[in-house]
């Protein structure tokens, strides 16, 4: 497959990543300032960062110590090209020691939080902030001395210089991390990097996306055709709006129904998607294909590569019959696919090529399909998928709907998946989601799977009979991007509502457990 970036990249602010996950954060946080950013990895060469007409760069925190060997540097040519920069952390000491000034190993660590003494509340960062602060610290190394024509705007218990700036110069760091929650003023002090230092203007706006992709994707596919795989998730469904908006009935959307979605999910993609997009859709009913091809497995692994399989074989049949339905139309070439900035990042440091990553949505398609893929998400968060497909107009239960896995209910059994299991976690899952809905909790949880201990039974008593029904898992999980996760601290009584609807209303189940695992050690879901 090959794969193409439909859209130039406006002048971006460069989030030159250290290594550690703080790079993505920084990234979201300038756009949340409205301002673009993308993040490029410290092996860039410097001239290639600046061939690229940054607005500003920032320099993110990463692992190593400026003194390690081997550790990451930068050639100080980035401090002279008149771009505005801003280290944090260890970006702020590879600033320090590249300019002249002085960083020591003196052992005098500060981890988390901590208080911040701030001597110059007027300065260019620090404006309208507190004298006192609390941040988010994360080093070994200390700053004692900064490098000449800098002012030293903070320091703390520990370390001298926390903060300096170089207005003329138009360089700026703090030793903390802004990005973090924890640093309270921490957005304020990264707009007033961007806003005052760098001079830019709060005027990014996923409205802007759309016309842009729009323009980009027409561009790309000329008269040609396109199909998406719709999977119910949010991704697919916002690029194939997106797509849809741009080229119309030259895009055709197929949906597999494999029988292992939600209730509900299979006509809100049939009816409200359709509805509000206009999408040619051409669903394919494959419940009885999935159901066969699994009877007898419980194996986990084994199930996903089974449904992966099967999935891929349903598409292209699917693509085939599109061909075939309007044979001197012109041809298919083009595959949508809703990938994220976060898996473009992952898989090649943000400006390699895409890498589809098996735990994509539609549940991995293979390489060797010939098709040029469109990509319109690549640059987004996740966040920001949600406010485009708000601003195309789709229904806020899609836009606003949790992450699912493309394997869908069946790697939520335990056990061999049938007709009447699905059945079963079909209701109680629809319950829970209602119940979570309900009671607002929508926003503080990440994804709920609820999970179907298919293999085990307990003993319980109903009415005036003993019962030997099945549990039925819980797992609320709150997360910023599933990479990690903390089992959410659900209200008792929205517990309490969801389990006594579950046993009373799904038939075979008397007992509803909560997973109180985060992740690591547990993951997300159970298979
Ligand atoms: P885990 O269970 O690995 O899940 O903690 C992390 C996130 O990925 C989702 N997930 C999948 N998504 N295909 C997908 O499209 C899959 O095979 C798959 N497995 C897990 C999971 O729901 C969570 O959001």
């Amino acid at each position: 497959m090959s794969s193409a970036n439909p859209a130039a990249a406006p002048d971006a602010v460069l989030v030159v990543d250290f290594g550690a996950q703080y790079a993505q954060l920084i990234a979201r946080r300038v756009r949340e300032a409205r301002v673009y950013s993308e993040i490029v990895p410290s092996t860039m060469p410097v001239a290639e960062m600046l061939a690229k007409n940054p607005k500003a760069i920032i320099l993110s925190g990463g692992p190593s110590s400026v003194y390690e060997e081997g550790a990451p540097q930068l050639d100080r040519e980035i401090f002279e090209a008149g771009v505005p920069v801003f280290g944090m952390c260890y970006g702020f000491q590879l600033m320090a020691t590249a300019l002249g000034g002085t960083v020591d190993n003196t052992g005098a660590r500060e981890y988390g939080r901590t208080p911040l003494h701030v001597s110059r509340t007027s300065s260019t960062l620090f404006e309208g902030t507190p004298a006192e602060q609390p941040v988010w610290m994360s080093h070994g190394d200390a700053c004692s001395a900064a490098p000449e024509g800098f002012t030293v705007t903070a320091s703390t218990d520990v370390v001298p210089v926390a903060a300096f700036e170089n207005d003329a110069k138009k360089l700026y760091g703090v030793q903390y991390h802004p990005e973090v929650m924890h640093s309270t003023h921490g957005q304020q002090i990264l707009e007033h990097f961007l806003y005052r230092g760098a001079g830019l203007r709060p005027d990014w706006t996923t409205g802007n996306v759309i016309e842009e992709q729009i323009e980009a994707i027409r561009a790309q596919v000329g008269e040609k055709r396109a199909i998406c795989g719709l999977s119910g998730g949010v991704d697919s469904a916002v690029a194939a709006a997106l797509v849809q908006k741009a080229i119309g009935s030259q895009l055709t959307c197929v949906y597999v129904d494999h029988g292992l979605m939600r209730k509900g999910e299979t006509e809100q993609v049939e009816k409200d998607f359709v509805a509000a997009t206009g999408v040619k859709l051409k669903v394919v009913d494959a419940q009885e294909r999935f159901l066969k091809a699994l009877a007898g497995v419980s194996d986990p692994e084994e199930k996903r590569k089974i449904i992966g399989r099967e999935f891929i074989r349903v598409f292209e049949q699917a693509q085939a019959e599109i061909v075939a339905e309007a044979p001197d139309d012109h041809p298919v070439e083009f595959l949508v696919q809703g990938t994220l900035y976060p898996d473009v990042v992952e898989s090649g440091g943000g400006t390699g090529t895409a890498n589809i990553k098996s735990h994509h949505n539609v549940g991995g398609l293979p390489e060797d399909l010939e098709f040029q893929l469109i990509e319109p998400l690549r640059k987004l968060f996740k966040d920001e998928v949600r406010m485009v497909g708000a601003e195309l107009g789709l229904p806020e239960e899609i836009v606003q709907r949790q992450p699912f896995p493309g394997p869908g209910l069946g790697i939520r059994i335990v056990g061999e998946v049938t007709k009447e299991r699905l059945d079963l976690l079909r209701e109680a899952d629809a319950i829970a989601r209602e119940e979570l809905t309900a009671a607002g909790l929508d926003r503080d949880i990440w994804q709920c799977p609820v999970v179907l201990l298919a293999d085990v039974r307990s003993v319980g008593v109903q009415g005036d009979g003993r019962t030997y029904g099945h549990p039925i898992v819980l797992r609320p999980v709150s997360s910023e991007d599933a990479m990690t996760a903390d089992w959410t601290r659900m209200p008792y009584d929205v517990l309490a509502k969801i389990s006594t609807r579950i046993t009373n209303e799904v038939k075979d189940v008397n007992r509803v457990v909560l997973d109180v695992t985060s992740k690591p050690p547990g993951t997300i879901e159970w298979e």
